[in-house]
């Protein structure tokens, strides 16, 4: 058992991504009543009536839960995870940006933190944080984050520090990526992607359908959906998606200026689900989804780690 499973009380050693738009109180809840743990990805300002839906749903289970947030967000408004906080989560993830006032806040009510890291500045600012556990996600990863350094050399380096646990995420989607991640000294998986067309995760049909039929060559990490609807993210931190007619046409963002039409006009495709301009943010392990499946049956899946990591022993032994 590693210290980090002792300290939040999972059997599983796999948790599921907080993701905003995906990963609501259903699939929390669902994932640790599997053995994992279940996260909620907070968006950047919700109210306080979809916090009280999402709580509902993990607020009386014995199993640990947690709730994932922007970073940035935060910085300009503590109130989501104040009122997270209220309800209990095990853990508390804050990702890109200053993490200073939301760190102090979360231990002063006694609840682990964790942070995703992106290239080797952000790991070395993640050890003189104020942070419990490292998050060492590679540019395969779905949704927002760096796209610098890849999955496995970032999880080399975030281990050998050996003073904090580091779990490992991008491009995690099968059984098999788990025992490689775990092999290489993470004490567990942070999987987003895989769970996108999960029957508990929200999201549109066209979105979990587009999920289903596309494959490992067919995502881009980009800004322009970010620009186009001007949100407040840092440039460094892009997002990856299905590549669609949008981001094909939309490449270069060195000649966009600010246009009140195309916002909109991003705004109505993404009401609509309209999948071939509005973003559809999803990583590598797309590659392994093709059906809808319950995430119980997805944990089932990814918990054949101990199978292959057995097999892997005994083929080198
Ligand atoms: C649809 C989607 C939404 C995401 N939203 C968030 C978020 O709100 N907060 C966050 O910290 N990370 C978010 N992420 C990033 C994940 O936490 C994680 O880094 C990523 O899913 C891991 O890689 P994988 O998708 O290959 O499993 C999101 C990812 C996806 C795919």
């Amino acid at each position: 058992m590693s210290d980090l499973q002792r300290l939040l009380g999972y059997r599983e050693p796999i948790f599921n991504a907080s993701m905003a738009g995906a990963a609501g109180g259903a699939l929390a809840a669902a994932v640790s009543q599997a053995g994992g743990v279940g996260m909620i990805g907070s968006p950047a300002a919700p109210k306080t009536e979809w916090i009280e839906q999402q709580v509902q749903h993990v607020a009386s289970l014995s199993t640990p839960w947690g709730v994932g947030f922007m970073a940035w967000a935060l910085e300009a408004d503590l109130y989501p995870l104040e009122a997270f906080l209220d309800f209990g989560p095990s853990l508390v993830t804050l990702s890109f940006g200053d993490v200073s006032r939301a760190a102090a806040l979360a231990h002063e009510a006694g609840v682990l933190t964790a942070m995703q890291v992106g290239n080797a500045a952000d790991l070395e600012r993640a050890m003189a944080d104020d942070i419990d556990i490292i998050i060492a996600r590679g540019g395969e990863g779905g949704g927002h984050g760096r796209n610098e350094a890849g999955t496995l050399p970032l999880l080399q380096l975030a281990t050998a520090q050996q003073q904090k646990p580091v779990i490992a995420a991008g491009g995690i989607g099968t059984a098999r990526g788990v025992a490689a991640v775990l092999a290489a000294g993470a004490s567990a998986a942070w999987v987003g992607t895989r769970f996108l067309a999960a029957s508990e995760a929200t999201g549109h049909k066209n979105v979990k359908d587009a999920i289903q039929q596309a494959g490992l060559d067919d995502t881009t990490y980009t800004r322009a959906f970010d620009v186009a609807q001007q949100l407040p993210w840092a440039p460094e931190f892009g997002g990856r998606a299905l590549r669609n007619e949008f981001s094909d046409t939309h490449a270069d963002l060195s000649t966009w200026a600010p246009d009140e039409q195309l916002r909109l006009e991003m705004q109505e495709a993404r009401a609509e689900a309209r999948t071939s301009m509005a973003p559809v943010y999803a990583g590598e392990a797309v590659q392994f989804i093709d059906s809808v499946q319950s995430a119980a049956e997805v944990m089932a899946e990814l918990a054949g780690f101990r199978k292959v990591l057995a097999d892997a022993a005994s083929r080198f032994a």
